[in-house]
Parts: C-alpha cells; sequence; structure tokens
C-alpha cells in the first residue's frame, strides 16, 4: 500500500461522506476479493478518512503512531502468541508480562515489593483500584468485599472518593459500575494551573468528615485537559489522616516522570497505593497497553478468581489473569519490551522531552500576546487558551473558539480539540509525539488567528 506522506493529515469529511465512500467495504459478498482488489479499496476508500498521527500538526489527543521497536515486537505477537491469558496457553507470554511489571515499577521507582497487571485501558485501571480500595477499606472493617459486596458496610452513601474536578471521567464509570453512584465522587478545587488547591482541600475535607467516610483521594498525575500533575505529597497525607487509599492517575502524564526535568512534578508516586499508566498514550504501542501498578504485590490477591479449568488453585506458575479480570488479554508486554530495548531509555526519554519542550516554548512565546489567553501554565504538553481579539465581546468568546475548532477540523490540514474549563470553552493544543515542533503549532495559532479574523468579517 502506497505511504499517505502526500495526503492531508484527514480528509475533513462530513460524517455522511465517510459513510457513502465505506459503504462498498461493508457489502458483504458471497465471494472473496483479492488482496489487491482489497488494497486498493481501503486505499480509495478508507485511508483518507483516517487521521495521521505521525504529523507535525496533529494537536488533539493522545494517539501515536507505531515505534519501530514497538512494530516488531507487535508483530512476533501477532505472529505467534497474541493472547496471554495464562501459563496453559502462553508460558513465556505470561513470564514476560510478570517480568515486564516489575521492571516498570523499578524503572517509576515504585514502592519495593510494588507489581503490575497489564489492562485494556486506562479507565479499567482506574476502576480496579477503586475496587482494591474498596476493598481494602471493608477488610479494615472486618468483612470480605468480594462476597458481601457494597452491602456489608453499615451505610455505604457515606462512601465517598476525592478527586480534582478535572479528574478523568473514567473516575464517575468506575463509581457507577461499582455501585457507589456518582454522587461519592467529591471534587476538590483546582488552583490557577489547575492542579488539586493544597490549601483548599484541608477546608473541604473537614467539612466533608462529618458526613462522608473518604476511602480513596485520586491524584491526577496529567489531567486530561489540560496535563496538570496533582500535588502527591498533601494528598498522601490527607489520606494518612483519613485511613483512606491514594490512587494516581497516570494515564497520560506517568510516562514523564522519567524525563529528568520534568520528576520532580512526580515528588511522592512511591506513597500511591496504586497508579495507572497506558503507554499506548504516548510510547508507540499497540493499543491496548494499559498498566496499574499496587504498592503491595498482595494487593493483587483480592482480584484472584478461580475456575476449575482455567485458573484452578495452587499453582506456582504466573497467572496476568490472577490480578485483573479479562481472561483473553493482549500480549501487551512484548511490544512494549520491544520497544524499550530497541530504543534504549536515553533515546526513550528524548522522545518524549520534544514534545513537552515544544509546549514550553509555545506558552513562553504566548505569555506576551494580547489576543491569546492562556488558561494555565504548563506542566506537561498540553495547553489551553482562549482567542481574544481585541473589543470582542466576552459572551460570545465560548462560540468564537467552537467556531474555530470546527473550521479547523473541516480543513484538514491540522488538529486541535476544544473543552471546558469552568464555564468557558477553550482550544487545547495537544503534544505527544515528538515530531510536533512549537513552530508547527505557532502555526496553528496562525490559523486560530486567521480564522478569527474570518469569523468577526
Ligand atoms: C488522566 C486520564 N485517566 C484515564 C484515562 C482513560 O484512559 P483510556 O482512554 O485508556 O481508557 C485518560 C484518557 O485520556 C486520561 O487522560
Amino acid at each position: 500500500m502506497k505511504k499517505q506522506s502526500k495526503l492531508p493529515i484527514y480528509s475533513g469529511a462530513p460524517p455522511e461522506k465517510v459513510a457513502a465512500d465505506l459503504e462498498p467495504l461493508v457489502d458483504f459478498q458471497k465471494e472473496g476479493i483479492s488482496l489487491k482488489t482489497l488494497s486498493r479499496l481501503i486505499e480509495e476508500r478508507l485511508l483518507p478518512h483516517l487521521m495521521r498521527y505521525d504529523r507535525p500538526e496533529f494537536h488533539s489527543m493522545f494517539n501515536f503512531f507505531p515505534e519501530e521497536g514497538a512494530e516488531f515486537g507487535a508483530n512476533i505477537a501477532l505472529l505467534y502468541n497474541q493472547g496471554v491469558t495464562n501459563w496453559q496457553v502462553s508460558p513465556g507470554g505470561a513470564m514476560l508480562e510478570e517480568l515486564c511489571g516489575r521492571a516498570l515499577c523499578q524503572l517509576f521507582g515504585l514502592f519495593p515489593g510494588s507489581d503490575a497487571t497489564f489492562m485494556y485501558s486506562g479507565t479499567y485501571a482506574n476502576q480496579e483500584a477503586l475496587y482494591l480500595a474498596l476493598h481494602w477499606k471493608a477488610e479494615k472493617e472486618g468483612f470480605d468485599f468480594s462476597r458481601k459486596g457494597l452491602k456489608g458496610f453499615p451505610d455505604p452513601a457515606r462512601l465517598a472518593v476525592i478527586a480534582s474536578r478535572d479528574a478523568h471521567f473514567s473516575l464517575k464509570h468506575a463509581v457507577r459500575i461499582l455501585g457507589l453512584g456518582e454522587e461519592s465522587l467529591v471534587t476538590l478545587d483546582v488552583d490557577k494551573n489547575r492542579r488539586i488547591d493544597a490549601s483548599l482541600m484541608e477546608q473541604k475535607l473537614s467539612e466533608l468528615r462529618r458526613k462522608r467516610d473518604v476511602f480513596c483521594a485520586v491524584a491526577t498525575a496529567g489531567t486530561t485537559s489540560t496535563g496538570s500533575v496533582d500535588p502527591i505529597p498533601p494528598l498522601a497525607e490527607a489520606c494518612n489522616k483519613l485511613g483512606a487509599w491514594l490512587h494516581v492517575d497516570g494515564a497520560y502524564g506517568l510516562a514523564y516522570s522519567l524525563v529528568p526535568e520534568w520528576k520532580p512534578l512526580f515528588t511522592g508516586l512511591e506513597l500511591a497505593d496504586s497508579v495507572s499508566w497506558d503507554p499506548h498514550k504516548q510510547f508507540g504501542v499497540p493499543i491496548p497497553s494499559s498498566l496499574l501498578f499496587v504498592r503491595r504485590r498482595e494487593d493483587f490477591e483480592r482480584m484472584a478468581l478461580y475456575g476449575d479449568y482455567f485458573n484452578p488453585e495452587g499453582q506456582g506458575e504466573p497467572n496476568p489473569g490472577l490480578k485483573s479480570p479479562p481472561s483473553t488479554r493482549p500480549f501487551s508486554a512484548l511490544p512494549l519490551v520491544t520497544s524499550l530495548r530497541y530504543q534504549g531509555l536515553k533515546k526513550v526519554v528524548e522522545r518524549l522531552r520534544l514534545p513537552l519542550d515544544a509546549i514550553q516554548t509555545l506558552a513562553e512565546k504566548l505569555k506576551e500576546e494580547e489576543d491569546i489567553e492562556l488558561c494555565h501554565q504548563p506542566d506537561t504538553g498540553i495547553l489551553c487558551f482562549r482567542i481574544v481579539p481585541q473589543g470582542f465581546p466576552e459572551d460570545n468568546l465560548s462560540h468564537l473558539q467552537k467556531k474555530i475548532y470546527e473550521k479547523i477540523m473541516a480543513e484538514g490540514k491540522r488538529t486541535i480539540s476544544m473543552t471546558k474549563l469552568d464555564d468557558k470553552t477553550v482550544l487545547r493544543l495537544v503534544a505527544v509525539s515528538p515530531s510536533v515542533t512549537a513552530d508547527s503549532i505557532l502555526e496553528t495559532i496562525s490559523c486560530v488567528r486567521r480564522l478569527a479574523v474570518e469569523y468577526q468579517t
């Protein structure tokens, strides 16, 4: 298949046009077609509508193009054992997952004796973390949560999780699915850089203490909207006082703790009871590749479910399926291992640093610009801003940002995203790939300015 280098970043076509183009692909017929014909069909009908993550103009989300070493491992997994359900189906896969998890615990400087499990996504990693936290709480109250569930607690309505107001919505999913309901998620205010404001937290917690029983606090190490890293030590201290579990959601941000200049932001990581991480966000490994780390290896025993034919009790071999729910599980460890070995940690860190530097440089440049309002000082690789043309009415600014976002996406030359911070609609630039440079993002800013002028004329 031809390389797409001359094509736009994507077609920019509306859903009706994309559907019409794709229709022939799902015309399932009695007879098959040759791979050559299939190739042409895909090239003409599908590829124009796929997004080019490798381009310097891709500034919208956490998607990544394949890293060479990762691709190598992914192909081997596909060819041999793409599933590592347990020892019976892939002894090498099960053991590599085990060893890789432990090596990563060391790499991130987690607590000695910590352990990891591979997951399908950050969403599920967060969910399992909250389950473990609840289980732990139940143990302290003298019952087995896996048997009794929520009804074991004298008043389940008191149970609460605290997290930043900017925490990822997967926490809402988690409390819903655990039967706690969204009301159990109590949000903490953020400071001007959108990190949990530790000075306001104390007051909030003392108000909360009378009414609620906080069993888990979540620090987001790299929020989805702004990439802000919540301060871990004050949350760890609050957990100590409350007798609560500390979870760090590092789905997006944890990778940046490997970059020496960024490491101080992650101080206190070793205090966490659990940490989630998504290598599929900026490592160039195939989706899914997520991990949940726990502080004590035994923590995973709370997840174990034995089956007579499948995971019988008392077997000594490593069995990934005893640490997290899926029984059919992808061999996500292999592409991660081959990628890290192929590049070496030095190159990994260099690649992670490039988009971070690009966003820092951009923020410095934009600080002085009168028509740009920066919404925060960036901690990692995300910058949110508003274009604020001189004299433009405040109450129409959100509409302006939205229209600019829509136009940029429809042009198909570059991408940007949009989010809401408090009640303001803002534009969001994300740099995850090493091919994104400050200049490529500045071109997006020029484009925003051009569209703001067009909007007003
Ligand atoms: C901070 C954070 N947590 C959790 C998630 C969920 O991860 P996943 O998309 O892998 O389910 C995301 C996704 O962007 C995220 O940014």
